[in-house]
This record gives structure tokens, sequence and C-alpha cells, in this order.
């Protein structure tokens, strides 16, 4: 498709992520006029009609009353929770949308692979949310495999530090704290991270081995006497790292803004009404998560390359090690924080060099300038010839997800798991 107009783009859920890709969005009006939004929730589909800015803006109140409008744009954003985008995602494929689908494409293995099919038949494209492919970190972690300054790639070391309070505020009290009512950590969340393991080896996943699980989310470990809400007096209340008291002080931003509508303006007191009812209310020990708070998971792709994965609650922030037969790579959010650089490049012979990474838009922060790099990459996407392969099309994302679902099945299971055989029994190829 190739166009000079702008990229009409159109939203199923008009939540958090939502809202940003359309602020992103819409400071581009040579490239993206926003026209429609659909959220059960007024006020987030009113959010969108004020930065969309267009009179003709029109807002429905579901999924099903903006598909039922037939095809009104270019591009449908599905960005509904995780559970939904099969059914979304699906729904606009049908009626021709070429389609910005937030993380994760599924929470099932066959669901994963039956869009995949979809977008086959229809000849419409799936970009995937897959933020960090777009950040200025991992673009210059890939400019410099792919340059041969590591030599041949030998192994990818990863980890993911998701931080102790964003633990409890989505996978103790949130919504990814039920995997079967969303999915597995290692999916909800580190699908970003087998992704990103996966496009730096650059080819295929054979064989996956993973152990993890919840040690200290668990009411076991809650502080003697603490009442099921942190409203309700706790005697650990002024120690206690996870009291949901602080929604209303200190760690109400960012976090609270993703959960509740009126947090901008709301006072202390009603936050604190607010949550005497709310899931992000409950101690964080007594909640009915059953998410990990720890996995790890080890890797072999095509020509022996080698990769580790650790999730751990209790850290903050990516980083990388990659090894090669000349070099090694290390970077991630301590260099940042404490060494002023966001890459070392270890030559085996030779000195050091270090790397830091601009991001052209968006800074490091928000996925690394990797929200601003996916928006700023959309239109080109959309309208390069069909039969071009999508920088986070699903060609390529698909498989970092069946890594995950691998993962998932090999931790629970105990046994490694072969992705030839793993993708097969889900329907590849059926
Ligand atoms: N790419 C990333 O880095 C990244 C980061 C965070 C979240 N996510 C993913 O983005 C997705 C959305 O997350 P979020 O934080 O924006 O969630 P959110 O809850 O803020 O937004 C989801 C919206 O969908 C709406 N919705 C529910 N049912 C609907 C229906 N039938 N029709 C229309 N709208 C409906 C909800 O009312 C809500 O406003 C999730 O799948 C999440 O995993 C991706």
């Amino acid at each position: 498709m190739k166009t000079n107009r702008p990229l009409r783009l159109a939203c199923i859920g008009c939540g958090a992520r939502a809202q940003t890709y359309t602020q992103l969005a819409a400071g581009n009006p040579n490239r993206f006029q926003i026209v429609a939004g659909a959220d059960p929730v007024p006020e987030r589909v009113e959010k969108i009609r004020r930065t969309s800015a267009n009179p003709a803006f029109r807002g429905f109140p579901s999924a099903e009353a903006i598909l039922a409008a037939g095809r009104i744009a270019d591009v449908m954003i599905v960005a509904t929770q995780d559970n939904s985008h099969f059914e979304h995602c699906q729904g606009a494929l049908q009626l021709g949308y070429n389609v910005l689908l937030e993380k994760p494409i599924a929470t099932r293995a066959a669901q994963v692979l039956a869009v995949e099919r979809l977008a086959s038949q229809v000849r419409k494209r799936v970009m995937v949310c897959f933020v960090l492919r777009f950040a200025a970190f991992y673009r210059k972690v890939k400019d410099i495999i792919d340059s041969g300054a590591l030599g041949e790639l030998v192994s990818i070391q990863a980890n993911e530090g998701v931080n102790p309070w964003h633990q409890a505020h989505s996978f103790v009290r949130g919504h990814w704290s039920v995997v079967n009512k969303s999915s597995p950590m290692i999916l909800s969340k580190c699908c970003h991270d087998t992704d990103i393991v996966h496009w730096l080896a650059g080819r295929r996943c054979t064989r996956v081995a993973s152990f993890g699980s919840l040690e200290f989310f668990r009411p076991e470990c809650a502080p003697a006497e603490a009442p099921a809400r942190c409203t309700d007096g706790c005697p650990a209340g002024d120690s206690c790292p996870y009291n949901a008291l602080r929604y209303t002080s200190d760690l109400r931003f960012p976090w609270l803004p993703m959960v509740y509508d009126r947090a901008q303006e709301a006072s202390a007191d009603e936050i604190t009404a607010w949550l005497r009812t709310s899931p992000w209310g409950r101690c964080a020990y007594r909640c009915d998560n059953d998410a990990v708070d720890r996995q790890v998971l080890a890797m072999e792709f095509e020509g022996g390359v080698t990769g580790t994965f650790t999730m751990t609650a209790f850290a903050t922030g990516r980083h990388v090690e990659i090894c090669g037969t000349r070099g090694v790579l290390k970077g991630g959010e301590s260099f940042r924080q404490h060494f002023d650089t966001h890459l070392v490049l270890l030559p085996h012979e030779g000195e050091p060099v270090r790397y830091t990474v601009q991001a052209e838009d968006g800074g490091y922060e928000l996925h690394g300038g990797g929200d601003a790099g996916l928006v700023n990459a959309l239109y080109d996407e959309m309208t390069k010839p069909l039969d071009a392969p999508l920088e986070a099309g699903l060609d390529s994302t698909v498989h970092s997800h069946m890594i995950a679902f691998a993962a998932e099945e090999s931790r629970l299971a105990g046994r490694v798991v072969i992705l030839e055989e793993f993708e097969r029994t889900h329907g590849k190829d059926a």
C-alpha cells in the first residue's frame, strides 16, 4: 500500500498503551490521523479523542461496536488486555485492517499460530509492539553484532530485573498476577526478552529448559498480623516496601495512572478510599497471585549459539552480555546508572570501547525510546510493499512467543523442550 495521505489509526482499547501510542502519533500529523477509538470506559475514549484533535473522531463503547462499523481506518491498534488480543486482532484482520498489536500476540501458543495463519490468508500486516527492537540501546547492540566487531556470535546472557514494586503492582496485585486469567510471567512480561534474545541471535531457537517459582509474595512471608488490606492499619505499614498507601505519596507516579483513571487529580483521601476496594490495596503477601517471582531459561539456537535469560523481581532493569570469538559486549541499566555509559565492548585484544546511546526521540526512558521508535517506524512499516519483511512482523515475533510458551512448558514439566516439536504440537503447518 503506497499512500501520501496520513495513515488513519483507530484503536481497540484506549488504556495506557493506546494513549502512549496515540500521543506519539498525534505529534506527527503529516503521517498519522487518529480517527476512532473503542473502550467500555468513556473517559478513556475521550482522552484519545482529545489527543486526536480530530473533529471527526468516532468513539465506540466496545471492540464489537467498532468492528461492526466496518473498516474505518488503515491500521487498527489492538491495545486491550492480553486475553483479548486474539479475538480483537482476528476481528480486525478479517475486516481488512493492518494491525499494530500489543504483545503478547495471544495467550495460548495455538492462538498465536492461528493469528499467523489468518494474517497470511488475508494478506494483511501485523506489527507486534516489541518496542525494545526499536529502542536505541538494542539497536546499537544489534548493529555491533552485525558489524562483526564481536567475531562469531557464541552466547547471549540477558536478564531482566522487574523491580520489586513493579512486580507487586503488576504480577502480585495487578493484571498479570493470576496465570490462568492472563498468561505466564515468561509470556506476559518476558516475551520482550525472549524476543530480544531471539532477535539478537538472528536464528531460530532449537531447545529450551527453564526453572522458576513463586517464593516471596506468599502469605507465609507476610509481616506478623498484617491485615488483608494496607488500608486496614497494618502494624508493618511504616517499614513495608509494598505498603499500598505509597500510591498516595512517593509511588503515585508512574504507577497509579496505569490503573486508576483519576490518578492525576484525586486527593490522597480519595485514593485511599479507592484502595479500600481495589486489587491494588491488598497486602502484597495476601493476594491470589501465582505468577513466578523468579525464572531462568537456558536456550540453544541454530549453529550452537547459546542463550540464557534470568527474570527476577528483585533487581531493576535489563542487562545483556554477548560473547563472540573476538570480543564481549556488556551493557544495560547498571552501566547507565552507575558507570555513565550504556555499553562497553571488550575486544579479546585491544582497548575497551564505550558507547553512550542517544535515542533520537523519547530519550532513554519509556522503553529506551522504543515507544517513540515504534511509532516512528509504523508509517513506513505499514506502507512498504506487502512482501517486504517487517521489523517486528509475525514471521519473526511468533517464534519469540514460541520460545516463551516452550519455556513455560519446560518449567512446569521439568524437561527440555524441542521447539520444532512444540510448534508442531500446537498447530504449526496445520
Ligand atoms: N509493549 C509494551 O512494552 C507493553 C507495556 C505494557 C503493557 N503492554 C500490553 O499492552 C496491553 C494493554 O495494556 P495497558 O496497560 O494499556 O492496559 P489498560 O488496562 O490500561 O488498557 C486496556 C483497555 O482495554 C479496554 N477494554 C477492555 N475490554 C474491551 C473491549 N471489549 N473493547 C474495547 N476495549 C476494551 C479496557 O477498558 C482498558 O481501557 C496489554 O496486553 C499489555 O500486556 C505492552
